[in-house]
């Protein structure tokens, strides 16, 4: 693989205990963004998403649905996959845990963490959460003994495990945090991470008693690795052993919930193995409804192909970029989605394409030279969306474009473009306009990429003359 001009960004793999609700949506969603912004600077993109399969919870789920393990995880993973498909997230992979070329990934790493003497046999009694999937202290439960998060009592679980000695790392941790002041984003939730570890590593049971589901332990049949030591290595399944060592993740996303899993344990499991480290952990917060975290445990899931069948892909991207602020948790409701999509889209970028398309049509346009002002308002944009973007502030860059639709906007209401009678200033007016939408589209490629491509097919320049072929209204209102 070639290690420059190359880009490898992640999402987490999901649980498929359910199907994807619009807080995954939102994390694929922020991942396929990043990755559609170094895709248009011409960079080769590897962009993984999939499904953590080998989760106790998986079989919990089967059962519950009546279904054969097999026959369920099947289709399961068809479920998430065309999703993704459905909402044009741009993956160039998709990674499932029973894969054979997983299953030997997982195999291979734990051999090596194993060779570096991290692996060890040991007794364990602990509180295990199975909506975690990890063990859980007392004093991080409710005063009755449940799980904050998941409002269940988890299991009292005493077995011999496998145990990865998680503590050898704290140091090389604290080391390794030092030197890469921002592996971990936003800020604040690196400073989480950082007191953590400071507050000292304890080893960790790395496998649990073989049930019917999971990953055998090489050479121990009666364990299976625990759920997150194997669904972790997924990164490293989407490019080999050796592509990994070549160019390690540049990025990975998630929320809030599992950055400790991404920045503590993985880094470790990597230090132990011998391979390099991913370049930046991102967290968003959590989409909430009404305040409370949306979960498939909860019950209070909002499906991400309804909005997208109703607002379209675009539409829901929008939302989700321009309203919650990144890193932050951010509520969702369909009153503020319809009240964005109406006023930014619909009026906002699809009305001001509409009306310079309408008028470009009528008139011959020859490529010329921008006025001072447009040139301005183009250099600021620009400018506002390239620094916001490498600290991920979406709805920043959002605002920063709508900035410029909305000079745009007052432009032609200002010169009434569509009655300037003499023709040189005419066309001067809307090659200004055509410019600034042309600018917008390019700029709005990794954010609304149906939208961005529909403007850009209707600007066609040929022979330094415009072609524009109008498009159908491209976000119609919506009552
Ligand atoms: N299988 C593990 C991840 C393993 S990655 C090596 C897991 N799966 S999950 O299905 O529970 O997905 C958790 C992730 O889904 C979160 O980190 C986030 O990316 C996304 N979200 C799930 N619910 C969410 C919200 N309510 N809000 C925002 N993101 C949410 O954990």
């Amino acid at each position: 693989m070639d290690s420059h001009n190359e880009f490898f960004i992640t999402t987490p793999i999901y649980y498929v205990n359910d199907k994807p609700h619009i807080g995954h949506a939102y994390s694929t969603i922020v991942a396929d963004t990043l990755a559609r912004w170094r895709e248009v600077r011409g960079e080769r993109v590897v962009f993984t998403t999939g499904v953590d399969e080998n989760a106790q919870k998986t079989v919990d789920a089967a059962k519950k649905n009546g279904e054969e393990i097999h026959a369920y995880v099947d289709r399961m993973a068809d479920i998430w996959n065309s999703t993704w498909a459905k909402l044009g997230i741009s993956n160039t992979d998709f990674i499932r845990t029973t894969e054979e070329r997983h299953i030997e990934t997982v195999r291979d790493i734990w051999g090596r963490m194993e060779a570096a003497g991290d692996i060890y046999k040991g007794q364990y009694q602990g509180l295990y959460c199975k909506g975690h999937e990890a063990f859980m202290k007392e004093d991080e439960l409710t005063p009755d003994g449940l799980c904050p998060e998941h409002k269940t009592a988890p299991e009292l679980v005493t077995e011999e495990n496998y145990f990865f000695r998680l503590s050898n790392y704290q140091q090389k941790l604290l080391e390794f945090y030092e030197a890469h002041g921002d592996f971990v984003a936003p800020a604040h939730r690196f400073n989480e991470v950082r007191a953590f570890v400071e507050n000292g590593l304890e080893d960790i049971s790395f496998s649990r008693e073989k049930k019917e589901w999971g990953i055998p332990v090489p050479n121990d049949p009666n364990q299976v690795i625990y759920v997150w030591a194997d669904a972790l290595v997924n990164y490293i399944t989407a490019v080999g052993v050796e592509g990994w060592e070549e160019h390690p993740a540049d990025i990975h996303v998630m929320a809030k919930d599992i950055v400790r899993f991404h920045a503590v344990i993985w880094p470790a499991m990597l230090m132990s193995a011998g391979l390099p480290l991913p370049g930046q952990v991102i967290s968003t917060g959590f989409l909430t409804i009404d305040g409370t975290k949306m979960s498939k445990s909860l019950g209070n899931v909002v499906d991400p192909l309804d909005l997208a069948t109703r607002y379209g892909a675009d539409g829901l991207r929008y939302f989700l970029l321009r309203e919650v602020s990144f890193g932050d948790d951010g509520d969702f409701s369909e009153e503020k989605m319809k009240e964005r999509y109406n006023a930014d889209l619909a009026n906002g970028l699809g009305n001001f394409a509409a009306r310079v398309l309408t008028l470009a049509e009528k008139e011959k346009l020859h490529f010329g030279k921008l006025d001072a002002e447009f040139e301005t308002i183009l250099k600021d944009m620009k400018r506002a969306v390239q620094e916001k973007m490498t600290v991920f502030k979406f709805s920043d860059v959002l605002a920063a474009i709508w900035i410029a639709i909305s000079f745009g906007d007052r432009y032609v209401n200002e010169k009434k473009v569509w009655e300037i009678k003499d023709a040189a200033a005419r066309t001067q007016a809307l090659f200004n306009l055509v410019s600034l939408l042309d600018t917008i589209a390019a700029m709005l490629a990794p954010f609304l990429p149906e939208t961005s491509k529909k403007i850009t097919a209707a600007l066609e320049w040929k022979n330094d003359v415009l072609h524009v072929k109008k498009p159908d209204i491209l976000f119609p209102r919506i009552k």
